[in-house]
């Protein structure tokens, strides 16, 4: 939905990150600066990570929402 890969070579390393920031800082914890600071180490050649925060950002935020709904 937000054109988080290009070639797909870091894919796998930034969902693990992804989940990772989830789960620590909570779902729908998470904004732009942390996710940012976070992905400090996970090398993308491909996209100026732009979407990448976008795509991690909505993810966070719809898992906050899927929680509240089954709560
Ligand atoms: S999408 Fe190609 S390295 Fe990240």
């Amino acid at each position: 939905e937000h054109h988080g890969l290009q070639c797909g070579f870091c894919t796998p390393g930034m969902i693990m990150s992804a989940v990772d920031m989830i789960n620590r800082h909570g779902a729908g914890n998470l904004d732009e600066a942390t996710i940012r600071d976070e992905l400090e180490g996970n090398i993308c050649r491909c996209t100026g990570y732009h979407n990448i925060v976008k795509a991690i950002k909505a993810a966070s935020d719809q898992m906050a929402g899927m929680s509240q709904a089954a709560e």
